[in-house]
Parts: structure tokens; C-alpha cells; sequence
């Protein structure tokens, strides 16, 4: 069913006019009038204000509208009312079954893929990268998990999520885990180096977010070395708490450090493949606003905007990844 035709359904159910509803969730009555009509998609946000004023089940209406991965569809409606409203389609689709059979390539023709670069934030990208190659119901550690963006957008109940952070007093390179226990781990620590004590106030507030420091994370390695440092410790430990197969998904940005590059995502794939992880994948962040101005003389390299989000697999031989099944 249309996400459209069902938001009128509801909302007549509800016995609101197009403009109450439309004043409720501060949209234009007209762009609802527009959506009802099947002739724009909304946002996400505005289908979570249209379920919220609707009291109606957002995973519903968000299937709907091609927001939740195909992968996770399943799950989410096993454990919903929207067998019924879905079901809708099944029998369309029950009925093409029963033409005669043409032959046909494999696979149904579709856009709705995920890419390996996108323009936006974490809590954007990161459920889709989980969608790719999470199964739901998997163990995962997200052992730098701040607080919490990556999870912003991924359905609660849709994996076994272990959260920790050095905040909690858990350290990523001495996890409470036994061997092989995950399916996967999430790492993303602190990607800038210290800038060290001329640093300016906005460095400072920005280092205390991301704990960078030197005598925090307990290395007598400094600047690049000591990011690079944490990465190859956690990476280890993320080696020995996963499960042969399980997935890594490390979040990274390169950065230019004294003057010279530092392409971490190539360095930490090197590490990784030469510890027994495959790479099976690698996206690109592009971030929407532009990074803060500095003083400068000259400019030397280019301004990095980006960051990557990296896909190991932990290895048995030759294995190859099929895809979550
Ligand atoms: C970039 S933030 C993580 C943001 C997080 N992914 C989110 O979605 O909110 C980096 C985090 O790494 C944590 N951290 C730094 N050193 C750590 C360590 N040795 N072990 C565990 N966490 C660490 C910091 O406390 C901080 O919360």
C-alpha cells in the first residue's frame, strides 16, 4: 500500500481534516494535501511528527515510505501490527505469481540501494551500513559509544546492543567480553591527534569530548601515533571478542599532522588485513556544514570534510561475505 492512501485512511479515521493535522505536525496543508496524494515523499522527521500525531506505529509508516532497509523489514513487522496493512502487498504480489512464467533476469529492478558515499551526518549513515551487513538479533559491542549517535535512527529492539565508553570506566582495549562472543564491534574513538598545550580554547572544548588526551588513553606515544595507537589496541581486542565471521565497523577520518598526510582509513586497513580482518567495505561522509575556520597563512593541503565509515570482516581463510541471510 501507498504510504499516501494510507495516511488518508488514518487521518480519516482519526476524523482530522487535512488542516488540523497538517497544523499539528507545522507542515503546509497543501504539502500534505500533496503527500496524501502520492505526489512527494516526505521526510523523515515529518513521517515521525505524522505517526506521533497520528498515534500510529512509525515503523509502519516509515516502511512505507522506503525508510527502513529491506533487510530489516522482516523483523520489524514480525513484531507489529503492520503485518496487515503489508499484507496488502503480498497479495498483489501473489497474484503476479501466478502468471505464466517469462524468463527474467534475477532480482527486482530498484533504487533503493545502499551507497558507499552520502552527503550527511552519523545517525544517517550508520543504520544503513548495520542494514548491509547486521543481521537483527546480532550481539553488538559498540565500545566507544559517546553518546549514542550512531543509534539515533536504528529501531531499538532490532539488535542486543552492549554499549561502552572510557566514560563509563570501560576501556575499548579491555573489554569485559569472553573470546568470540559478538557478532559485531562498533569502534569510534577520538580521530584528531592533541594539539598539545598552545592549543586555543575551541581545541580544548573539543578535546575534552573526545578524550583524547595523551594520559587518558595511557600511551607514551603522542599526536598521530597515539590515535593510530588506540585504533591498533582496540583493533585486537575487537579481533579476540568477535566471532569468526563477525563484522568491524570502524569510524575514521584522515587528518594532516605537522605538516604531513595521514590517510588513517589506509592505515588502519593495512593493520587490520595484516591482523586476519578482511575489508569489505568502505563509505564516505560527506559533512553538510562547512568545517570551522581557522587562521592561516597559507593554505597547504586540502581541508578535509569528509570522514569514513571502514567494514572488516574477521576472516576464516579464504571465505567470502554473501550478504546477510
Ligand atoms: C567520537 S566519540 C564517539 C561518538 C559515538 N560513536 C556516538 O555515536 O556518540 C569518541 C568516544 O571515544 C571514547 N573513548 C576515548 N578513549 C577511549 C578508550 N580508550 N576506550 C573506550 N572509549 C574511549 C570517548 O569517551 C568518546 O565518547
Amino acid at each position: 500500500m501507498e504510504f499516501g492512501i494510507r495516511l488518508k485512511e488514518l487521518r480519516i479515521e482519526k476524523q482530522l481534516s487535512l488542516k488540523t493535522l497538517a497544523d499539528t505536525v507545522n507542515v503546509n496543508h497543501a504539502y500534505l494535501s500533496r503527500i496524501e496524494a502520492g505526489h512527494i515523499s516526505p521526510s523523515e522527521n515529518v513521517v515521525r511528527q505524522i505517526a506521533k500525531a497520528l498515534g500510529h506505529d512509525e515503523n509502519e509508516l516509515m516502511i512505507l515510505t522506503n525508510r527502513i532497509p529491506p533487510s530489516w523489514r522482516p523483523t520489524i513487522q514480525k513484531s507489529s501490527e503492520i503485518n496487515v496493512v503489508l499484507n496488502k502487498v503480498t497479495v498483489t504480489e501473489g497474484i503476479s505469481d501466478i502468471r505464466p512464467k517469462r524468463k527474467s533476469p534475477n532480482g527486482k529492478a530498484t533504487n533503493d540501494l545502499v551507497f558507499s558515499s552520502q552527503l550527511g551526518n552519523n545517525d544517517e549513515l550508520f543504520p544503513k551500513i548495520l542494514s548491509l551487513y547486521v543481521k537483527p538479533g546480532s550481539n553488538i559491542a559498540d565500545v566507544t559509544y559517546g553518546k549514542g549517535v550512531f543509534w539515533r535512527n536504528v529501531p531499538s529492539k532490532l539488535y542486543k546492543l552492549h554499549a561502552t565508553d572510557a566514560q563509563n570506566g570501560v576501556d575499548c582495549r579491555k573489554l569485559p567480553y569472553k573470546d568470540m562472543m559478538m557478532d559485531v564491534v562498533v569502534l569510534d574513538p577520538p580521530y584528531m591527534h592533541t594539539p598539545g598545550g598552545t592549543a586555543h580554547n575551541g581545541h580544548q572544548n573539543y578535546e575534552n569530548y573526545y578524550k583524547n588526551n595523551v594520559a587518558l588513553n595511557g600511551s607514551n606515544k603522542k599526536y598521530h601515533e597515539a590515535v593510530l595507537d588506540l585504533y591498533f589496541k582496540a583493533g585486537n581486542e575487537a579481533y579476540r571478542i568477535l566471532k569468526t565471521n563477525g563484522i568491524f565497523i570502524v569510524k575514521c577520518a584522515d587528518e594532516v599532522c605537522a605538516n604531513q598526510q595521514r590517510l588513517t582509513h589506509v592505515e588502519l586497513i593495512n593493520e587490520y588485513s595484516s591482523k586476519g580482518f578482511i575489508v569489505e567495505d568502505l563509505f564516505v561522509l560527506l559533512r553538510l556544514n562547512k568545517p570551522g575556520v581557522s587562521r592561516m597563512i597559507r593554505q597547504i593541503h586540502a581541508r578535509k570534510n569528509h570522514s569514513y565509515f571502514l567494514v572488516f570482516r574477521k576472516c576464516n581463510g579464504r571465505s567470502r561475505w554473501y550478504g546477510v541471510n
